[in-house]
This record gives C-alpha cells, sequence and structure tokens, in this order.
C-alpha cells in the first residue's frame, strides 16, 4: 500500500512536474491587456463572411445586453475574415468593404465603445487572407495605423498565404507596429499552433491558437483540449493558449458535450469567443455560457490554467487523448474538472489526490447543478462526454 501510494505521488508528479518546468519568459508582452482571458463573441463560426458587417455587429452588441451576457464580463465583438474590400485603396491602406460598413468602421467601433464594448477584427500575416482579402505583409505600419485609427480593440492575426518558413518574426513584426500605433490593442496570434507557439507567444501576444481550427464536433473540442492540458504552463495573466472559438449552439454538440466544451475551456483559460448566431440560442446553450461560477474561474485573477492530474489507481493520461482527472488552482482555492471522455461514468477523486488540495476535508460547489457539500472526495455520475466543474475550498 505504502509502495503502491509512493508509486502514484511519483507518476503524479511526473504528470505535474510539466507545469513545474515552465521557463518564464525573459521578457513578456505588455500592453496591459488579456490579465484575464478574452471574452466576446466572433462572426466566422456564427455564420463565415455573411456575419462580418455593421448589421451584425450592432446586432450582437444589442444582444450581448439584452442576453445578461455583458453584464457578465463578455465584451469582445470580433469581426472574422471577409471585412475588408478585395484591394487595399491607392495608398495602400485597407478600406473597409462599404456594402458591409455603409457608416465606415469607426462609426461601429464607437457605437461598441459607446455601450462599453469593444471591436477586434481579423487580418493576416501573408499577402492574403485566408479566405482571399488583402493580408498585411509588407503593409504592417499602414494597417497598425489603420486600426488605431478606428478605434479597433483586438487583433486577430492569422497564417495564410505566408512564405513559409518560421512564423515568429512575422508575428512579432505586427506586435512591433502595433505597440508603435498608439493605441492598446489586444494582439490574438492565430498560427494554428505552428512553430511551439505557446514557447514565444507570451513575448508576442494577448493569446494564441494552440491548434488547427475547432471545427463542429466533439472530437475537435477533445482534441483541443488535450493539446492544451500539455501546455497549460505557458498560460499567465496577459497572454494565454487560445483554443479557439465556440462551437456551443451551433447544432453539433448535444448539451452535455456543451457542458464540457464550455467548462473545458473556462478552466484551461483560453479565451472564450462564443461563435453562435446570437439571435438564434439555445436557452439550455445560453445557460451553459452565462453560468456565473464557471465564468468567475476562468476570470480569476491568479490566472493559471487547470491541466490533467492522475488520480490514484487511474489510468495514465496520454498527450492525445482527452483525460477525464482536470485540477487547477485558483486565487481562493482549487478547481476540479471531471469529463466522462470515453465512456458513460461515474468518476470519483479523493482531495488527497488533488494538486493543491491534499488530506483533510474541504468544502465543494458544483457550478452546472450547484449542488454543494464537503467532505474528503467529490464524485459525478456523467453520461457520455458530460462535465462536472468543482470549486474546492478549504
Ligand atoms: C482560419 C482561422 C479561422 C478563421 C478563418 C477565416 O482558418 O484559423 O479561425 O479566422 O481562417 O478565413
Amino acid at each position: 500500500m505504502v509502495s503502491s501510494t509512493l508509486f502514484t505521488c511519483i507518476l503524479t508528479s511526473a504528470v505535474l512536474g510539466q507545469v513545474g518546468s515552465a521557463k518564464p519568459l525573459a521578457k513578456r508582452l505588455d500592453n496591459g491587456l488579456g490579465k484575464t482571458p478574452a471574452l466576446g463573441w466572433n462572426t466566422w463560426n456564427a455564420g463565415q463572411c455573411n456575419f462580418a458587417t455593421a448589421a451584425k455587429a450592432l446586432q450582437a452588441a444589442d444582444l450581448f445586453d439584452s442576453l445578461g451576457l455583458k453584464a457578465l464580463g463578455y465584451n469582445y465583438i470580433n469581426i472574422d475574415d471577409c471585412w475588408s474590400n478585395k484591394a487595399r485603396n491607392s495608398s495602400g491602406y485597407l478600406v473597409a468593404d462599404p456594402a458591409r460598413w455603409p457608416n465606415g468602421m469607426k462609426a461601429v467601433a464607437d457605437s461598441l465603445h459607446a455601450k462599453g464594448l469593444k471591436l477586434g477584427l481579423y487580418g493576416d500575416s501573408g499577402t492574403q487572407t485566408c479566405a482571399g482579402y488583402p493580408g498585411s505583409q509588407g503593409y504592417e505600419d499602414k494597417d497598425a495605423k489603420t486600426l488605431a485609427s478606428w478605434g479597433v480593440d483586438y487583433w486577430k492575426y492569422d497564417n495564410c498565404a505566408t512564405p513559409g518558413g518560421n512564423s515568429q518574426p512575422r508575428y512579432e513584426k505586427m506586435r512591433d507596429t502595433l505597440l508603435s500605433s498608439g493605441r492598446p490593442i489586444f494582439y490574438s496570434l492565430c498560427n494554428w499552433g505552428r512553430d511551439n507557439v505557446w514557447t514565444w507567444g507570451g513575448k508576442v501576444g494577448n493569446s494564441w491558437r494552440i491548434t488547427d481550427d475547432n471545427f463542429n464536433s466533439w472530437s475537435y473540442v477533445a482534441s483541443i483540449a488535450a493539446r492544451g492540458a500539455t501546455i497549460a504552463q505557458y498560460g499567465v495573466p496577459g497572454g494565454f493558449n487560445d483554443w479557439d472559438m465556440m462551437q456551443i449552439s451551433n447544432g453539433k454538440l448535444n448539451a452535455g458535450e456543451e457542458r464540457a466544451h464550455m467548462g473545458l475551456w473556462a478552466i484551461g483559460k483560453s479565451p472564450i469567443l462564443l461563435g453562435m448566431d446570437l439571435s438564434k440560442i439555445s436557452s439550455s446553450s445560453l445557460a451553459i455560457v452565462k453560468n456565473k461560477a464557471l465564468l468567475a474561474i476562468n476570470q480569476d485573477p491568479l490566472g493559471k490554467p487547470a491541466t490533467t492530474f492522475r488520480p490514484s489507481g487511474a489510468a495514465a493520461p496520454s498527450a492525445s487523448a482527452l483525460y477525464p482527472y482536470w485540477a487547477g488552482p485558483l486565487s481562493d482555492g482549487v478547481v476540479i474538472g471531471l469529463v466522462a471522455a470515453d465512456s458513460a461514468a461515474t468518476l470519483t477523486v479523493k482531495f488527497a489526490d488533488v494538486p493543491g488540495l491534499g488530506a483533510g476535508t474541504f468544502s465543494w460547489t458544483e457550478v452546472y447543478s450547484g449542488k454543494t457539500g464537503s467532505g474528503t472526495s467529490v464524485s459525478a455520475q456523467l453520461a457520455l462526454h458530460d462535465m462536472a466543474v468543482f470549486k474546492v475550498v478549504k
């Protein structure tokens, strides 16, 4: 018994050793933004190019209010690909497509700012965006000035139509021009997890995508979270791993899968950028994305992503498959996530096995059911892919 406990401890610390071995970056991007993960909405998953319009941005702003999202901290309204004209103007500047932005981009930014919201735009580090609109390569200075002059707050920078090679210098070039643009602009790196971006993303951007797109199915949700667990240590206030935009209320995930999608992204300290047509969100999905206790965990000022841990008797985690047992520190406790990754299951963890807890009695709240209790363990009976998230305090 003693030796098996010791063995478990060694294995547990080997898994968690990834966290302990994170080397601090010599210098991090400090534009004052992204101290907690970004919360907002993006047009792409909701309606691709069709949603890159003033009308959709302003409708989203109204819905942020009426759905109660703004009150919970959702503030970025991010326009993805297809917002500009297909050609720059004769001076080389990007032009907001007048058919999509009849009063120009600044009018939309002003209107969002007046409501206490922020505007995000999308661009690309190559010659063209992924949908074939002008990229910023060779125009970085002009584009950063344009964004600042319009009052843009967030810039997602993609990786299509590039010359290839290491993407880091391209992303650094845009960082430098954004920093000298005169406006603090959240910088979201979207190189799809290439070039081990998590090892340098913190000195370049406020967030960095860690994988290809979260296409709309459970398998993407699961594989992105599996990747996120292995690089959790790189997320800190000011720069977080970006697990990509949400697919909740987009018709492919059941309620349990939506709870797991939201729960994993929240405890992993990913940005939460909603991706549904907000005018059609279902009430059950709305309840999930409005879960106050879960959002508080995501926005905890400590900003330390949860990762996997191995309870005594559980199979070892693998880097490529979603693992059921997650935990991470909070400024006022510990979060535990339990996800039925492969089959319906009753999952139980003893607090003695949980990093940051240990022997003793703790109080807990499960964020989705609101159930509370206290003891030396927690347990959840879960349907396939469903998740429970426990906030545990001494
Ligand atoms: C890439 C990005 C997506 C989205 C599209 C737009 O695929 O990874 O998030 O921005 O381009 O074309």
